[in-house]
This record gives structure tokens, sequence and C-alpha cells, in this order.
């Protein structure tokens, strides 16, 4: 029995989208794939309603990881030097990519699951010379935490620094204020709040700062400019992921159609409420109070004596698929996502479920 997907993506699929994936087989150098590729890099800057003479979206066949490795090694110059901010798993992988390839930067860090501690921030912007720019993750899916950007994006801006965000887990279903925030580019992916399929990613840049991408490129496969040059041409460096493609184009499409990132957003906030009361009526915690949590996803306490194993088990056996705590938090927390092609009855049902075990009889 196929289960339904409550993990951070990959998601239970719309019926439209999977579809989509039996369309003719296709070969990336012809005219259909252009087209194709051309609409995806439409409907992408139509999410946001970012105007297509300043921003560019550039495809990569690949996952999140893809996307957030092309972000930092394409868009740094070999004599800058990148903020990262640390507040969960994916901060931590900006600092590795970083690292990896010999990138200049320092770290401002924080417990997984803190809010940003502006004011270090603005310290280690002050105090390190060079910075030319600050990587953050927006939706920090390691415990569900939405970062603030509006106030970091205030700090880069009075420090003259680009800020480069990490939006794989919220592209599509929380609110991105490119322009208001100063975001000069994003990495995300196709099968998380777009509903796509995995194999697609995906960066959104300011034009100006693709033509400027880092000389002589860090990666062959990764490199930005390279795409963005073929991509305008109708082309594409590498073979894409084409079925991942046709997916992805189904996803837009309904995305627009449901009332696009504001309408998903709303949805997934009310999914997510019948998982918090639900839950909250059997004693489940919410690690971060809704405020400061995403609509994407929510961390929750894993009840005494009840190990994420046999949780994660029972569940399945109904049917429903959750997500373990990362690192030393495995222990302690279970991850629910809404995204995807659910319904209000799935997500009560998926609470009768926990029930089942937490309150026997
Ligand atoms: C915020 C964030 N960044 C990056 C990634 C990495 O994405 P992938 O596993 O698709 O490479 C994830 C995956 O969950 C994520 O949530």
């Amino acid at each position: 029995m196929s289960a339904l997907l409550l993990n951070p993506g990959p998601v239970t699929l719309s019926e439209r989208v999977r579809q989509a994936l039996l369309q003719p087989d296709l070969c990336h150098r012809e005219a259909e794939f252009a087209s194709l590729q051309a609409r995806i890099r439409d409907d992408l800057l139509g999410v946001y309603g970012l105007p297509a003479g300043i921003w560019s979206a550039v495809l990569l066949t690949g996952s999140g990881t893809a996307a957030v490795e092309a972000l930092l090694t394409s868009l740094l110059p070999r004599t800058g030097t990148v903020l990262v901010i640390e507040n969960g798993v994916y901060g931590e992988r900006m600092t590795r990519i970083a690292a990896l390839h010999g990138i200049g930067h320092v770290r401002v860090t924080h417990p997984w699951g803190g809010a940003l501690d502006l004011a270090r921030i603005e310290q280690a912007l002050e105090a390190t010379p060079g910075i030319t720019h600050v990587a953050v993750v927006h939706h920090e899916t390691t415990t569900g935490r939405l970062n603030d950007l509006a106030r970091l994006g205030a700090l880069c801006r009075a420090g003259g620094v680009r800020l480069l965000v990490d939006a794989v887990s919220s592209f599509g279903g929380e609110l991105i204020d490119f322009a208001g925030w100063g975001v000069s580019a994003c990495a995300a992916t196709a099968n998380k709040c777009l509903h796509g399929v995995p194999g697609t990613a995906f960066v959104i840049a300011e034009r100006a700062v693709l033509d400027a991408c880092c000389e002589p490129a860090r990666s062959l496969y990764l490199d930005l400019g390279a795409y963005a040059r073929a991509q305008d041409g109708g082309g594409t460096p590498f073979t894409q992921s084409v079925h991942a493609f046709y997916a992805l184009a189904a996803a837009l499409a309904e995305l627009a159609q449901e009332g696009g990132w504001q309408a998903r957003r709303r949805r997934y906030a009310e999914l997510q409420q019948i998982v918090r009361d639900g839950l909250g009526a059997l004693g489940v915690t919410p690690l971060h109070a809704a405020a400061e949590s995403s609509v994407v996803l929510s961390a929750y306490a894993l009840p005494p004596a009840i190990d994420y194993r046999l949780l994660h088990d029972h569940l399945k056996e109904r049917g429903f698929v959750i997500y373990a705590g990362q690192g030393d938090l495995a222990a302690r927390i279970f991850r629910v996502s809404t995204m995807g092609a659910l319904t209000d009855g799935d997500l009560h049902r998926f609470v009768d479920a926990v029930s089942v075990l937490l309150k026997p009889g």
C-alpha cells in the first residue's frame, strides 16, 4: 500500500502531476524541450511576480543541494567572503559547501532551532573585513523555524552585502519578498512546496548577478553562468530530467490555478492547524510556537516513552510517513509536513492514528 508522505519532500503528488510524467519521450536538444524549459523558467519567476528583464530562473537537474551548491560556488567571486548563518542542518551544509570549495567564509552559529541573533550577525558583519555576501536558510527544515529575513535583509542592505537564500523548503509555500528583503538570489527545488517530482532544482537570481558569475567557474556541472547562457538561448549544457520538467510544468500550472503561493500558504496553515490541534489534544507539544514556525512543517516533542521508530512504524502501517529529527534531535522530536496533495480528512485520520498509539482503548 502506498502511504501519504508527511515528510518534507518528496511530496504526495496530485493526479495531474503524476499523469504529466507520462507525456511523450523528448530529446533535450529539440524545440519542444526548449519551449517546455522556457515556460517553466517564466512560471517560476511568476510565482513571486519577478520581472523577467531583471530576474532569471536557472534550471538544474539535481536535488535541492545541487541548487544550493550552484548558488554558492557560482555567485561568490574568488575574492569574496560569505557570512553563513547556521541554525540547523542546512545552514551548516552551506558552510561545508563553502569549505569544500575553498570559498572564504565566516559563520554565525546558533543552537539548532534558535532564532537569528541579529545583534551578533551585525557585529560579525562589522568586525570582519571583506564580507561580500550573507547566506541563510529561509525555512530551516531541521526544526520548522522560519527565519526572519526581513530584518536580516535590512542589515545586509545597510552593510552593502548581497543576500543569498536557501529557499529549498519555502519556495511556493511562504512569502519571499525578493525586493523588500533585498534577496540577490535563492535556491529551491521542484519537489517540496511546488509539488513537483524530485530531479529538478533551480536558482533564481538577478540577471546582473548571473552575468557576474565566478570566472573561471569552480564547478563544471554547477556553473550557473553556463546554464543561464545556454537556457537563454533555448538550450541546456547537459541532459535535463525531462520527465521531471513535465511534472514541474504541471505543478506550476496547478499552483497558479489554485491561487498561487498565497493560497498554498493558507492551505498549509489550515492543514498544519489540524495536526497541531489534534496532537495538542493528545498532549504532544510543538517545538516552535506557530508564529515562529513555517506552515510547511512542524517539529513535535516525542511523547515520553515513545521511541521514534515505534511511532514511525505504527503510522506507516496505517498509511502515513513521518520524518525523524536529525542529529541530537533524533531522540527528542519527530516532524510532520503538510505539503503535497493532502485533504483535511487525511490529516484527521493521521491524528486518529497517532491517538491509537498514545491513548489505546
Ligand atoms: C532547507 C533545505 N535546504 C536544502 C535541502 C537539501 O535538499 P535535497 O535533499 O533535495 O538535496 C533541504 C532538504 O530537505 C532543505 O530542507
